[in-house]
């Protein structure tokens, strides 16, 4: 005897969730692929509210009020285990807990991870909140990572579930079922209604557009930024002649105030250089840079390096705690490399932080196996 217990929008939305979750997993890893790891988690949020709606509209077994969620039937689920008294056709007992929970946390990490996006980079539908919240950037960021561990563990125990099942009763077919929809068992099979169809077809059709759309490039909503270049020729000319001309221009808002007073006060002995200037011209870009310097900033990038700073008065970003951090799985190979050849030639992996902007999805490593 078979039954039809998952409908192909269920099974649909599964094999994208699976997907899409992954995906965001990794580019989770890299800051550089902040612009994918958003544009996925996007697409998990509708798709996570679609599956909501699926639940209340959807077919037997996919709907919310046919799951068994009582404790009492998760407990006598578990105490017969191995002699089981009862058959569920769809979600047992404690595979409808995990799944109820893997659908909270999937919806609590997007609506977290696009704060997170605003208040962080300044970027996507939630940029608005960046100016009054970017001194809790790492508040969300923590927030949203702990519900990423959180998810691993419900997957986890989804997935381990679903094996001892397989292992316990594999005749039923419980596995294979999310594939073909059918198990081993007696029961009314599940049925779609136009109605049912539609919405389904609506709802993950709009999941794949969001994905696409925030993957089209510059000017879509949901990965937009509002951070501005800073255009230093025009700003402040004298700055880019004379604090440009040995190195990549460093943006006045990478370092506090203090460290400025101090590497201005003793430019005759600027690591190794003599960079010393005029009276005037000293004088004049340090207002500039004490004017721009990080305290001004909401940036990631300014706040962080601040933070990170024990005193303030480190005078290279290089040495900061919160540089060699987010550096440290750099290859070593890069720095040395002579497409680089300095941990501080920023620009040869930041294109736009002569223009003040450090996006991630600027950051880019050179191609330099061709040549070194
Ligand atoms: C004569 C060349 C020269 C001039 C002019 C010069 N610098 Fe430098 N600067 C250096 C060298 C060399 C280093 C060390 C770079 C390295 O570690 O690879 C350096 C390092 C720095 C660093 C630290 C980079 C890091 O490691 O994080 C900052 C910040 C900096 N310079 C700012 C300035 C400013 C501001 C001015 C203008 C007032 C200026 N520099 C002018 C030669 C120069
Ligand atoms: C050899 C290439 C390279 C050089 C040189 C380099 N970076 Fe980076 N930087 C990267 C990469 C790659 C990342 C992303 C690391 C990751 O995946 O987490 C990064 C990350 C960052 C971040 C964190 C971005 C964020 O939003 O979390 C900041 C800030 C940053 N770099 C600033 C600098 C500054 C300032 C300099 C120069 C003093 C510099 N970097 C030099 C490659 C480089």
């Amino acid at each position: 005897m078979k039954v039809y217990v998952w409908t192909l929008p269920t099974r649909v939305f599964h094999a994208l969730l699976v997907l899409f979750i992954l995906v965001a997993f990794i580019t989770a890893e890299w800051d550089d692929l902040l612009t994918l790891h958003a544009a996925f988690g996007s697409a998990i949020g509708v798709l996570i509210l679609y599956r909501i709606v699926w639940g209340v509209i959807g077919p037997k077994y996919s709907r919310f009020n046919d799951l068994p969620l009582s404790l009492a039937a998760l407990k006598s689920y578990l105490f017969s285990l191995f002699a089981p008294t009862k058959k569920y056709v769809g979600h047992n007992p404690a595979a409808s807990f995990a799944m109820v929970g893997i659908i909270v946390v999937v919806l609590l990490l997007t609506v977290t991870g696009l704060l997170t996006y605003g208040v962080q980079e300044n970027r996507g539908i939630f940029a608005f909140l960046h100016d009054s919240f970017f001194r809790e950037m790492e508040f969300f960021e923590e927030i949203h990572e702990f519900l990423g561990t959180l998810l691993w563990f419900l997957i986890g125990a989804h997935v381990g579930g679903v094996l001892l099942d397989r292992l316990l009763h594999a005749k039923e077919g419980t596995l294979t079922s999310i594939l073909d929809g059918h198990k081993n068992l007696e029961g009314e099979s599940a049925k779609l209604t136009l109605f049912q169809k539609s919405v389904a077809l609506i709802g993950i059709a709009l999941s794949l557009f969001v994905l696409v759309y925030a993957l089209s490039g510059k000017g879509n909503i949901v990965t937009a930024g509002y951070h501005q270049p800073v255009d230093y020729k025009k700003e402040k000319p004298l700055f880019v002649s004379e604090c440009g001309a040995c190195h990549t221009l460093y943006p006045p808002s990478l370092l506090p105030k203090h460290s400025w007073e101090l590497m201005m006060a003793d430019l005759g002995n600027h690591f190794g250089d003599d960079a010393s200037l005029g009276e005037p011209a000293q004088q004049s870009i340090l207002a500039y840079l004490l004017t721009h310097a990080a305290e001004s900033s909401t940036s990631e990038a300014s706040l962080k390096i601040v933070q990170s700073m024990p005193n303030q008065d480190m005078i290279a970003v290089t040495q900061t705690p919160f540089w060699k951090k987010t550096h440290k799985e750099i290859d070593h190979a890069y720095f040395e490399s002579s497409k680089v050849k300095s941990r501080a030639n920023c620009n040869a992996c930041h294109s736009d932080i002569e223009q003040g902007l450090l996006e991630d999805s600027s950051i880019k490593l050179p191609n330099i196996r061709t040549l070194t």
